[in-house]
Formats: structure tokens, sequence, C-alpha cells
């Protein structure tokens, strides 16, 4: 690891347009470098040590832009999760340096963490770029940005968390904890490998709970990385542990585990269903699920119109299609829908697609063959139902896994695209006559993560946030997050809440204690 710190601070740097300072040397994205880095971190992270796996098997990374394989990662299974689940459980045992440390220290240790975090920020968005193809600088300005951002929110969080006294009868006090949980596991997605995992890691931590994480298996490195920090930091050995490897495997071993009292989990809404399952046949541990999404964005006649476009535009292609929120079934209000449809291709057709590491790229790869051919056969059957083809509907050839941003037209809400989250950089855009008719449709599917609305009326813009069932509702602008405000989806797109002081009681127990006292009134 000190290698490749050496490497970045003996390569060139430049400056982006706010004065930060990013790598601008091309060698830096050579996956020599950072293979030679990664050589130390390629394996599982136990009581802040590094293993190799007990079947002796291990795994590629790829870096889906050049499909060249970046490292082999020693692959977790279950005797690797129990071993991990031990450390755990013997770290959060009473008496032990985790749960005798005072709740200020354990904010003071995330503060560190996001010290580190902001000291190697190149490195850590180089290597997330590596390992998922996305953009350097959405990875250095969005990703690592919203990390450093939620480990400070949690840090904060970590002395504050209070229970209540209540009032009862006189004869007694009653007063509540909000005690952690216990082992919590964590498994975590390809599209935000290092983000996902910080929305779990930094209120379990701040809570006192500790961790067990698989990342996943498209995607470790940037979570190995983290391994090398929570160690640098000083996090008690056990407190935080990472089991690299597949999901049947090293990632059912955590979800049926006994002793792991809480999974928190990001991906699909089919993996989610298994989780919870899994749960329900094991000790009934508690579960939160970041599941997918089909969000509606309502563009309404009077919106501003460059403005929805943008957003719209930002909303769908954002980290090549790849995100739970994507704006994927676009209404718009037929008074404005050709212009709009006009402008949404115009948009489409300049992103600019190809290298992660070129300063001037929008779009890179899909993470992998997998999803690459998913995307291309939802784009077919968009043809094949009759929604008109704007723009893209192919891969780029000779480019491996690149997709050309897509614009359909004239989508109905019976055609595949309009109803299965397609994951990918393509956007449908449909037609809408009034408010009542465009809430019933935006409502009509199984999920509910998020939804947008753009228009200057107030009293549509209430009415749409009231009406629409999903976690959350934009109004005149899309994926503002914020690690303050709370996350998460209605119906099919999930349980529970992610970020903010909601987060908080996914990771506590309440414990009631009452006690009688033993003076009688007079
Ligand atoms: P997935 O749900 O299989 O992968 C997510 C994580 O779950 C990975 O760490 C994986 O190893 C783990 N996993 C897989 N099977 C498991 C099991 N039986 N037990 C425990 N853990 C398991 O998602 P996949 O196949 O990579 O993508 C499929 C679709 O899911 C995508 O096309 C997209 O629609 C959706 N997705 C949604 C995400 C979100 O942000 N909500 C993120 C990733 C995928
Ligand atoms: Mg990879």
């Amino acid at each position: 690891m000190r290698l490749i710190v050496l490497l970045f601070a003996t390569s060139k740097h430049g400056r982006d347009p706010r004065g930060r300072v990013v790598c601008t040397d091309p060698v830096c994205k050579t996956s020599v470098r950072v293979w030679f880095g990664m050589l130390s971190l390629a394996k599982i992270f136990i009581n802040n040590e590094w293993h190799e796996s007990t079947s002796g098997k291990k795994f590629p990374t790829y870096n889906p832009s050049t499909l060249e394989k970046i490292c082999d990662i020693e692959e977790g299974d279950k005797p690797d999760v129990d071993n991990a689940v031990e450390a755990a459980k013997a770290a959060f045992q009473r008496g032990s340096q985790w749960r005798q440390m005072d709740a200020l220290s354990r904010g003071r240790l995330l503060h560190k963490l996001a010290d580190l975090l902001e000291r190697d920020r190149v490195i850590l968005a180089t290597l997330e770029t590596m390992d998922t193809g996305k953009p350097f600088l959405q990875a250095y300005f969005i990703d690592l940005e919203g990390c450093i951002k939620t480990l400070r929110y949690y840090a904060g969080w970590a002395d504050k968390i209070q229970g209540r006294t209540i009032p009862v009868d006189e004869n007694f006090v009653c007063f509540t904890r909000h005690e952690p949980m216990g082992v919590c596991g964590a498994i975590t997605p390809w599209n935000f490998p290092l983000l996902m995992l910080v929305w779990k890691m930094a209120p379990a931590l701040c809570c006192g709970n500790t961790l067990v994480i698989k990342p996943a298996e498209q995607t470790p490195l940037t979570s190995l990385y983290i391994g090398s920090l929570i160690k640098e930091v000083g996090f008690p050995p056990g407190v935080v542990n990472i089991v690299p490897g597949y999901g049947p495997t090293a990632g059912a071993a955590i979800s049926t585990h006994q002793s792991i009292d809480k999974i928190a989990f990001t991906g699909s809404t089919k993996v989610g269903k298994l989780i919870k399952e899994a749960a329900s046949k094991s000790n009934l541990k508690r579960v939160t699920l970041e599941l997918g999404g089909k969000n509606p964005c309502i563009v309404c006649a009077d919106a501003d119109l460059d403005l929805a476009v943008e957003c719209a535009h930002q909303g769908v292609f954002l980290n090549q299609g790849q995100c739970c929120t994507a704006a994927s079934r676009v209404f718009v209000e037929e008074q404005i829908y050709p212009e709009f449809v006009k402008r949404s291709v115009e948009y489409a057709k300049k992103r600019l697609v190809g290298d992660p590491f070129d300063a001037r790229t929008e779009q890179g790869p899909q993470i992998d063959q997998k999803q690459f051919d998913k995307i291309l056969e939802l784009i077919e059957s968009g043809k094949k139902e009759g929604a008109k083809l704007e723009c893209g509907g192919l891969a780029i050839e000779d480019r491996g896994l690149f997709i050309k941003p897509t614009v359909f037209s004239e989508v109905t809400d019976n055609m595949r695209i309009a109803k299965e989250e397609i994951f990918g950089p393509v956007q449908p855009i449909m037609k809408f006559k009034s408010i009542e008719e465009v809430i019933r449709r935006a409502n009509n599917t199984e999920y509910g993560l998020t939804a947008a609305v753009f228009t200057k009326n107030l009293d549509r813009a209430l009415t749409l946030a009231s009406a629409l069932q999903s976690g959350t509702v934009w109004i005149n602008c899309y994926n503002a997050l914020y690690a303050q405000a709370p996350f998460g989806g209605f119906k099919m797109s999930g349980n529970g809440r992610e970020l903010g002081e909601y987060a908080l009681a996914e990771y506590t127990e309440v414990k009631t204690v009452t006690i009688k006292l033993s003076q009688k009134s007079p």
C-alpha cells in the first residue's frame, strides 16, 4: 500500500475547477501500479490482520474499461465468515476495549478515519475507477465526498445517542437505553462500492456495534483498502472485519449466521428477498434493505425546461445508469413533450463516453458482461415493443462493455423498459395529460425508492410530494442526497432507512429499564 502512496506522491497532479488537487498523470491509471499496491491488501481482514482464505481459493477482479484483470483476491467462504464473526463477537463482549471506550472516543475514531479518507482520496478514487469503470472525477467528487461527509456526520452522533426518561407512576423510575445491536453484517453492491459501505459502517460503528463486511465480488478493492485505514486509525481488533467473496457463499454465510444480529444490504430485490428469508430461517436478525427502483421523474408543462432536461439526463445517466435512484421513467406533460424529447436527445448525443481517467469523460463502461447483456436485451425489447429509438440503442463497437447513451420516446407503461429496472444508460420518456393520471401511473409499480417533480407551481409540487409512494421526493432537483437526510424505499424498494438520524434506530436496540422505588409515598 505504501508503494502506491509513494507512486502517487511522485506522479503529476493538477487542480480541478474548484482548486482541489487531482491526479493528472496518465501513468497513474496503469493497473500494474495498483496491482503492486494491492498485493498486501488482497486478502481477508479479520482482527486487524490480513489472512489467506481457508479454502486456498482466490478470485479475480477486473477493470471493466480495459477488461484486464487487476489482481486476485483471497476468496472468503463460510469458514472465513465464521472466523470474522468470532472476532466481531469477541470485540463486542462486555469488558472489551471497544465496549469500554467512551462514546466521544468512538466519534474521534470515525473523525480520524474521515481524515485518512481525505488524505488518501486520490488513491481511493483511483481504485474505485479501476474496479468499477466510473469516471475518476465522479469517484473523487461524488463517491469520496459522500463517504467523508457521512463519516463526519456519524462521528458527531457517537456521543449524542440518548435514551429517554419516561413518566410512569411515582413509585417507579423508567428510562430507555439505546444500545448497540451487536455484530452487524454488511453486504454491499458494485455500483457505489465504498459509499454504500460507509453508509452502513459509519452508523453501525457510531452506535457501538462491530462489523463483518462482504463487498461485491466485482469491486472489492476500496473496501479492502478501508481495512488498512481501520488498522491505522487504531480501531480495536475485531471491530471491523472484511471478507471478500461471492454472494451465494460468503454472502449467504452472513445472512444465515446465528451470531450475526443485524444485516444491512444494498443490491437487487431478488437477493434482498433471499436475505430476509435467510434471516427469518436463522435467528430473526434485524434486516435493512436498499433495493431497486423504477423511479418516476415528472416534468410539468410549467417547469423550467432547461433545468428539467438537465436533471432528468443526469438523473438517469449518472454512473452509467447504474443507480438505484435512476430516473428511468420520465413522464412529461404533453404540451412540452416534443421539445423535451428533442433537448434530451441533444444532451444524450453530446454525452462523452470513454476512458474513465480522462477528465472529459462523463460515462464509462458497464460493470460486467452480465449487466451489459441485460441492458442490451432490454434495449432490444424496447425496439420490438414499439418505443421510438431516438438515439443510441447499441454497444460501442470494439470497446468492451461501453453502451451508447440511449433515449426512447413514445414509451408506454406496459413496455418492459417502462417496468423493469434497466440499470444502464437508457432513458425512457413517456407522455401524460393530467396530474391525477400521472400520480396513478407513477405509483403503478412494485418499487418506491425515489421520485422527482419539476414544476414552478407550489400546489402541484406539494400535491405530488404527498401523493407519490416513494421514500424520497425531489422537487426541482435530482440526486440531492445528504448524509443528514434519510434515504430508503417504500414497497419493494426496501426496508428501513440509511443516513440521517433515522439510521441510528436501525443499529440500536431500545432497552426499557424500570426501577421500583422502595420508599413508599407518604
Ligand atoms: P446482487 O444483489 O446479486 O449483488 C449485490 C450484493 O449481494 C453483492 O455483494 C453480492 O455478492 C451479494 N449477493 C448475491 N447473492 C447473494 C446471496 N444469495 N446471499 C447474500 N448475498 C448475496 O446484484 P447483481 O446481480 O450484481 O445485480 C443485479 C441487479 O440488481 C442489477 O441489474 C440492478 O438492477 C440491481 N442492483 C441494485 C443495486 C442498488 O443500488 N440498489 C446495486 C446492484 C444491483
Ligand atoms: Mg472490478
